[in-house]
């Protein structure tokens, strides 16, 4: 995936007072470094991150501006706010690692899918403030969507915190942890389906004889306009639908090759599928 553009930038972070590790800096914790930086949140200096390979850390230290190290246990002595991106499996011998440098005051913000805040809870050997954050890839442009659910130690403040951290990357709901492994079924994996709709309908494009960039084009602007629609609007989508379905018109008759097709099922099972492992993954 493309990096995106951090440019050095005079003006006071948003946060500055805030010093935050990011441990386990892969995909989704660079996506969230860099979306940070470009927002402004944090200056460099602020943010620790860390990887599990040397040569890793010393390519993306050169690439961020940030010190990345391997060294998770102190990155997490300097941080008030400790972020946890290691793959599920990983996450309770991660905190149990940097128990050292954990206190009260600190908050650990785990956006692994399926760890539970209690087992984050156990793995600290303390009373701390444990949230899970479900953000997804378009955090990387300002567009992501993520749920946040607290633990049971957590302030109102340091939920706040949270919340304002994930708005800069985009739209953020609380839910009940119960829900967090449905947030990952949708809106994590979501992306994934997401851009298959956008390449088949790219293909139906060319298919019926369009240019591929053009296809692709009109094929994203459309995903992105109807999503923008039901957004702002408000308006529930089969009603929006209904005002692009002319009596005996072709939008009509495309529905009803989606429907033969089973696109809802298998949309609705996708769902499903991807929420049933979510449940899974903690355990490895
Ligand atoms: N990808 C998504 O769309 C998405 C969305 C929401 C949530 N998540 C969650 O994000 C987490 C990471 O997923 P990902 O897709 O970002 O995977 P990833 O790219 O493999 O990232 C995992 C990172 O953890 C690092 N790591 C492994 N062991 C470590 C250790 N002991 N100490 C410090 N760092 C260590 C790896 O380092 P190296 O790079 O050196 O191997 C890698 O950078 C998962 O728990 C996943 O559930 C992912």
């Amino acid at each position: 995936m493309a990096e995106i553009a951090v440019e050095a930038t005079e003006t006071p972070a948003q946060l500055p007072h805030v010093k935050v590790a990011i441990l386990g800096a892969g995909k989704m914790g660079g996506i969230l470094l860099q979306a940070f930086l470009k927002q402004n949140l944090f200056a460099p200096a602020q943010i620790h991150a860390t990887v599990a390979h040397p040569e890793r850390a010393i390519a993306l230290s050169t690439q961020w501006g940030v010190d990345v190290s391997t060294d998770n246990l102190a990155a997490a002595s300097q941080a008030d706010l400790i972020l946890l991106g290691v793959k599920p499996f990983q996450v309770p011998e991660l905190v149990e690692s940097i128990r050292p440098a954990l206190t009260r005051h600190k908050t650990l913000v785990s956006f692994a899918a399926s760890v539970k805040t209690r087992a984050i809870e156990e793995a600290a050997g303390m009373d701390i403030a444990v949230i899970r954050a479900m953000p997804n890839t378009p955090s990387a442009l300002g567009a992501g969507a993520a749920a946040l659910c607290r633990g049971r130690f957590v302030s109102e403040e340091q939920m706040e915190l949270a919340h304002r951290i994930f708005e800069t990357v985009g739209r953020t709901v609380v839910v009940d942890e119960k829900h967090m492994d449905a947030v990952t079924g949708l809106s994590a994996s979501g992306p994934a389906y997401i851009y298959i709709i956008i390449e088949a309908l790219a293909e139906a494009g060319v298919k019926v004889g369009l240019p591929r960039d053009t296809a692709t084009q009109l094929a994203a602007q459309t995903v992105f306009g109807s999503a923008k629609m039901v957004l702002e609007t408000g308006y529930h989508p089969a009603l929006l639908k209904d005002a692009v379905t002319t009596p005996a018109g072709c939008t009509i008759d495309g529905i009803l090759e989606l429907e033969e097709g089973g696109l809802r099922v298998t949309l609705i099972k996708a769902v499903m599928r991807a929420t049933q492992r979510a449940r899974e993954l903690a355990a490895g």
